[in-house]
């Protein structure tokens, strides 16, 4: 239920909001990749932009208007609902979706909600394969792109008139600053570091600091198998635990890799249910298509 006050001037901010959005993909001034990224575009391309798989040449985020808009809509969420809780980024590049973040509570007249603007500031790590194995093929490290100094990304915030006390920096690798992030209560972690220690390490030490109805964004979830495999493991964890997990998901190997009982819905109704050893591929699509009933 959304019990927040919507601000007198919801249109003006939401109007705001939008063109933000457009500014900081870089969509408004058409700016163009970068040629020598890994993943390669010629010239501007509103579609691809818009997805975030490119990386921008002056523009603020590479995570795209899709992306950014979703980071919103859970702050948006996140306030109404009065959640409650800081906003922390892990791997925040030019600093543009903080700077939405920021943009947002201000929208919202929030003033008891800080955003962590975390990252180390000259770029990735090397990876580190006898630890983490799985990181073995990363090179991102190599890219002098995404090593974007504190002080350029202070800059940045203060461009959009947006750097306050309601900002906090922390500097440094994620193995070393997670332990030691400034506030105990988080209700949106948005993860980006695209390697799998920068996506295990924020989560093992900052999930028990999310309040309930709270968020974790994997922006590198469908992107980067390393980060996939890095919540699978953690939820691996939790479940070690003892926790309960309920993961909602349409990929089948996923599903038979991390579940232990398997509810399959159609339509919006369950339709089946599965034990773990007492299921088969052929069973589950079966049951999600409507073919295993109308063979029975
Ligand atoms: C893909 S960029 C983040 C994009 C950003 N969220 C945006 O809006 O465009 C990845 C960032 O994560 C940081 N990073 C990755 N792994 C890290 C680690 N282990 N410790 C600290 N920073 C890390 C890099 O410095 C880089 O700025």
């Amino acid at each position: 239920m959304y019990t927040h006050p919507v601000p007198d001037d919801f249109a003006a901010q939401r109007d705001y909001l939008d063109k933000l959005e457009l500014t900081l993909t870089g969509i408004a001034q058409k700016d163009p990749p970068y040629s020598d990224g890994p993943i390669k575009f010629d010239g501007f391309r509103p579609d691809v932009r818009d997805l975030g798989l490119d990386w921008p040449t002056t523009a603020f985020s590479m995570v795209g208007r899709k992306r950014l808009h979703n980071f919103r809509r859970l702050i948006e969420r996140v306030i109404r609902s009065e959640i409650p809780g800081d906003i922390i980024e892990t791997g925040v590049w030019r600093g543009g979706a903080s700077i939405l973040a920021r943009a947002v509570l201000k929208a919202w007249n929030v003033t008891d909600r800080r955003i962590i603007v975390a990252d180390s500031f000259q770029g990735l790590p090397p990876p580190n394969a006898e630890i983490w194995p799985l990181d073995r093929d990363s090179d991102l490290h190599v890219y002098p792109e995404l090593a974007i100094s504190l002080e350029q990304v202070r800059a940045n915030f203060e461009s959009f008139g947006l750097l306050d006390e309601q900002v906090v920096f922390l500097k440094g690798w994620f193995r070393d600053t997670m332990p030691t992030v400034p506030s105990t209560c988080l209700s949106i972690i948005r993860l980006d570091g695209d390697m799998y220690e920068s996506t295990i390490d924020p989560l093992t030490h900052l999930y028990d600091r999310l309040s309930p109805g709270g968020w974790v964004i994997v922006d590198d979830y469908f992107m980067i198998p390393a980060c996939k495999a890095a919540v699978h493991d953690f939820i691996g964890e939790l479940a070690g635990e003892g926790l309960a997990v309920v993961l909602i998901s349409s990929e089948l190997p996923e599903v038979m890799g991390l579940a232990d009982r398997l509810i399959v819905m159609k339509e919006g109704r369950i339709v089946d249910e599965f034990q773990r050893g007492r299921w088969s591929a052929e069973a589950i699509v079966g049951a999600a298509t409507g073919a295993r009933k109308e063979a029975a």
